[in-house]
């Protein structure tokens, strides 16, 4: 992708102080954005959206717990007033909580509720009014997950998130294509994040069973997502782009 493709472009990111999120910060900054980086662990926020600047690249931190609908009306409107739009918004801030279904607890089936689908839609409904008002179009992008697309062992209401929203990005395409604005989903496969990377096994085991023979970087799924945010991909709604070296393409066989 040339640099500076992102010029005069201002993009929100939720979820970013590390991992896939910082990822995405730093290369919409590399191409020119304006980029505002949210992280509820504000410190992580800051020294992230720190070491983007220091590249060179616009990038401001607004930290704070994304699931909070009046919380992401400020981050909106932060971002308004720091640069005058918005043009991009990508809901990457998601939480994986593990267990077992017939013990798995409302506390933590709530909490995945309000992260993985409410944080998602009330920034997806907040940005999208601020660029309705723009009158120029927009792009919204959620960082889903292979588990959206696919059964895996105790992570049910995790997947059910996932799946959630790729459904929120495909009816919001009945909502939003009248205002130019379009709306995909990144889904990736096990990717090597310092959460990930907390488990000594998990690239190991991961390549062991990827058909590409590795798990994703960040680059990977981030690479995808600034297609997916760019004007090169305007008339892409309602997708969803598995990033995941192809686990999802085959079927356990007794063969
Ligand atoms: N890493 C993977 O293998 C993988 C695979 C598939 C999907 N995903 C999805 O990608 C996204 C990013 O995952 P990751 O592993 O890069 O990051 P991560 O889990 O390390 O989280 C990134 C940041 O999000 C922040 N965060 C969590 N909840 C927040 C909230 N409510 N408000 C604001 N910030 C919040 C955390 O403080 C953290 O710094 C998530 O949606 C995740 O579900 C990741």
């Amino acid at each position: 992708m040339p640099e500076r493709t992102f010029k005069d472009e201002t993009a929100i990111v939720t979820g970013a102080g590390q991992g896939i999120g910082f990822e995405i910060c730093r290369l919409l900054a590399l191409g020119g954005a304006s980029v505002i980086l949210n992280d509820m662990d504000i410190e992580l926020g800051r020294k992230a959206a720190a070491a983007i600047r220091k590249t060179g690249g616009t990038c401001m931190d607004y930290g704070g717990d994304c699931s909070d609908p009046e919380f992401i009306g400020n981050l909106v409107r932060f971002a308004v007033d720091q640069t005058g739009r918005l043009d991009i918004a990508i809901g990457n801030a998601g939480i994986t909580l593990q267990g077992e279904f017939l013990s798995f607890t409302p506390e933590s089936f709530n909490r995945l509720v309000q992260v993985n689908i409410a944080g998602n839609f009330f920034l997806a409904q907040a940005a999208a009014a601020q660029m309705k008002l723009q009158q120029s179009g927009g792009t919204i992008l959620f960082t889903s997950s292979v588990t959206g697309h696919l059964a895996h062992r105790n992570l049910v209401p995790y997947g059910m998130t996932k799946a959630a929203i790729e459904m929120l990005a495909k009816t919001l395409v009945i909502e939003l294509s009248q205002f130019k604005i379009n709306v995909n989903t990144v889904a990736p496969g096990a990717t090597l994040t310092e959460r990930t990377m907390a488990d000594p096994e998990y690239e190991k085991k991961w390549s062991a069973v990827i058909p590409t023979g590795r798990a994703a970087s960040t680059a990977d799924i981030a690479n995808a997502a600034l297609f997916l945010v760019s004007r090169e991909s305007k008339h892409i709604t309602g997708q969803s782009l598995l990033v995941d070296g192809g686990i999802t393409c085959i079927c356990s066989s007794p063969y």
